[in-house]
């Protein structure tokens, strides 16, 4: 369905961020923003602000953030047209029915969740009444999984026979084109169609918003050479890196205990959800990613790691604390008795024992040591220095310098080692990382020094570069007349990193067509969560540091400070760019033969350095005070 932006723009001018989250949250006016406590994670004392002027809510403990129809998408679990739609209702706004009942006017994306959500409806359906799916019936009994958990998770059966949905969808060359685009049909070289999944038991896999983005479909036989599993193949709507199973379910469990435990099955995932712990996500079967891992951070910090007690379990148990380690999570890893995982362990001994095990958790570092130790690894003194450095390998990755003091000194316990020692060998892994990073680093466009230096602190906004996001901050203030000035002068190809190409490009394409340009409308043309949450985070950072000050001051005053600021970062992004090309123009002097070459690159630098004389020069005409 498809609602008319004149429509979308009339809601969010009606329903007042304040007024509507109000009635969900007891908020106080405190300086410029109002406060109170977030509804998604459970807190004792306000981090939860919210902006009237900018119409967008953001929390400093968990970092959701956006605007109304985004806090409603949250907090009701709604879908975007939704939460429109509720809040039209609510605000006495017609919604013209005809103007979106042409399926054509919908965006390729929400035509493929409409799809594959029908599709896990069919599957779900013939699961619980085919008389086809009797044995389907009776593996899942077989496998302890109740009814409910079947419905909670939408799980189902894809009838065997291989042409069940080239029938389904033959009436629709649209859906079977869709269907083929989203891997539930696979289509030959020689054109013929036949369904992927057939003869399997599905697990649908859901957006963090909920959406069905793909299906995971297990096979019921053993002894076969069909794959365990099979899963959708990636889409306009399915990245496989950045989901991580359960997560549109369990996060709010994941918010208030504030902690995740990670497994690596979609059965382990299950059977602890049905026996009631519910903070539970699953990375299925592929290593854990970084997006996977800043996916998760949004909503906890700690992470107990489950994974299944063999070997390959235990790899992986490692290589995803590397990952976790990287992004400052914290981390512990709970072991299970051999050839268990947490699906038969659970169902086997109970939710106490497996409660218990959780509860016996060990700091990763205790883990690691604990499996060198029974490997052998450290009774030959040769190996043992090996296994040392290959301990001290994921310290080096934790940014926080006084936890990696106090790891070292648990380390240096452990062995009867002095302190001093594992420093200096820490400190030679640091010295490694940090030159393998400076590369890329320099090659990241719009990046100031700072950057570099690796104390910088961690924030979640890890999107942008400085530059980049004072030049953001400044945008998301909203003023037309500032917007067109940055706009005349820094075109978005002078922007090196997408994230800032997109939301800039969008600000700039909002004014060419005079719409909306208030930060409150831009985010929802963004269509990612992640970028949303940045941007709000970046608006309100702007509000910490003038808020006692805008408070005083009247609205005069506050256009002049901004387009003091506007003209002051044009012009360091002008310098920037020129910098850079003259960096990238050096370079190249070094690998020319001819002359010709040379004389025509140094008049190309020479070029450039007058220009940034000019920019140094450049006078803006001044505000008036
Ligand atoms: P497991 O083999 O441990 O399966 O793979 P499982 O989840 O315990 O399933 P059951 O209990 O045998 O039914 C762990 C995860 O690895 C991914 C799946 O996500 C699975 O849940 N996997 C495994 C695949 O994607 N493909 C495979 O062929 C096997
Ligand atoms: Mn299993």
């Amino acid at each position: 369905m498809r609602i008319p932006e004149q429509t979308i723009e009339e809601v969010r001018q009606s329903a007042d961020v304040v007024d509507v989250i109000g009635h969900y949250v007891q908020l106080r006016k405190k300086g410029r923003n109002f406060w109170g406590l977030c509804p998604f994670h459970g807190e004792k004392t306000a981090s939860f602000s919210v902006n009237q002027e900018k119409q967008i809510f953001h929390c400093f403990g968990c970092h959701t953030g956006g605007n109304v129809f985004k806090f409603l998408m949250e907090y009701k679990k709604l879908s975007y047209v939704e939460a429109i739609l509720e809040l039209a209702a609510e605000y006495n706004i017609t919604i013209n029915q005809e103007e979106h009942a042409d399926p054509r006017e919908q965006s390729e994306k929400e035509r493929m969740h409409d799809l594959n959500e029908e599709i896990a409806r069919v599957f779900l359906d013939t699961l619980l009444k085919s008389p086809n799916a009797e044995h389907a019936r009776s593996y899942f009994e077989k496998r302890n999984l109740k009814i409910q958990t079947m419905r909670s998770f939408g799980l189902g059966y894809a009838p065997s026979n291989k042409a069940f949905l080239v029938d389904y969808f033959s009436k629709s060359e649209e859906k079977t084109e869709l269907a083929v685009k989203l891997g539930l049909l696979i289509k030959t070289d020689d054109g013929r169609l036949y369904d992927r999944f057939a003869g399997r038991i599905m697990f649908p896999i859901f957006s963090p918003n909920g959406r069905v983005i793909a299906f995971a479909g297990r096979t019921m036989e053993t002894g076969t050479n069909a794959a365990k599993y099979v899963n959708s193949p990636e889409s306009l709507i399915y990245t496989k890196g950045k989901v991580l199973y359960g997560l549109s379910i369990a996060k709010d469990d994941i918010r208030k205990t504030d902690s995740a435990i990670m497994v690596e099955g979609y059965m382990d995932l299950l059977a602890l959800y049905q026996n009631g712990i519910r903070n539970v996500i699953a990375v299925s079967g592929t290593a854990l990613t970084e997006d996977q891992t800043l996916l998760l951070s949004r909503y906890t910090k700690n992470v107990i790691a489950m994974f299944d007690a063999d070997t390959a379990g235990i790899k992986a148990a490692m290589r995803s604390v590397e990952i976790l380690l990287k992004k400052n999570m914290n981390i512990s890893i709970a072991s299970l008795e051999n050839n268990e995982d947490p699906d038969s362990y659970i169902n086997k001994f109970g939710k106490d024992a497996l409660q218990e095990r959780l509860a016996k958790a060990v700091d990763f570092l205790e883990f690691q040591t604990t499996y060198y130790v029974s490997k052998g690894m450290l009774d030959d003194p040769q190996k043992s220095v090996e296994t040392i450095r290959e301990l001290l390998r994921p310290l080096a990755l934790v940014d926080d310098e006084l936890k990696r003091i106090l790891l070292i000194k648990s380390l240096a316990e452990k062995f009867h080692l002095r302190e001093k020692l594992l420093e200096e060998e820490l400190q030679v892994i640091l010295d490694k990382n940090k030159a393998a990073e400076r590369v890329p680093q320099q090659q990241r466009g719009i990046t100031t020094k700072t950057q570099g230096a690796s104390k910088a602190p961690v924030t979640l906004a890890t999107k942008f570069a400085p530059l980049e996001r004072e030049l953001i901050r400044i945008l998301c203030e909203g003023e037309p007349d500032v917007i067109k000035l940055i706009k005349t002068h820094i075109p978005v190809n002078d922007l090196a990193n997408e994230p800032a190409k997109k939301i800039i490009g969008l600000i700039y394409r909002a004014i060419e067509n005079d719409e909306n340009v208030s930060l409150s409308a831009i985010v929802d043309k963004l269509d990612d969560e992640e970028l949303e949450r940045e941007i709000t985070m970046i608006a309100f950072d702007a509000y910490i540091v003038s808020d006692r000050w805008e408070e005083l001051t009247p609205s005069p005053i506050r256009m002049v400070r901004l387009t003091r600021a506007a003209q002051d970062t044009i012009k360091r992004v002008k310098m920037l760019v020129l910098d850079q090309e003259i960096q990238t123009l050096k370079a190249e002097l070094h690998d020319k033969a001819s002359d010709e070459q040379v004389t025509d690159i140094m008049m190309r630098i020479q070029k450039a350095i007058n220009k940034k004389l000019e920019i140094e020069a450049m006078v803006f005409e001044q505000p008036a005070d």
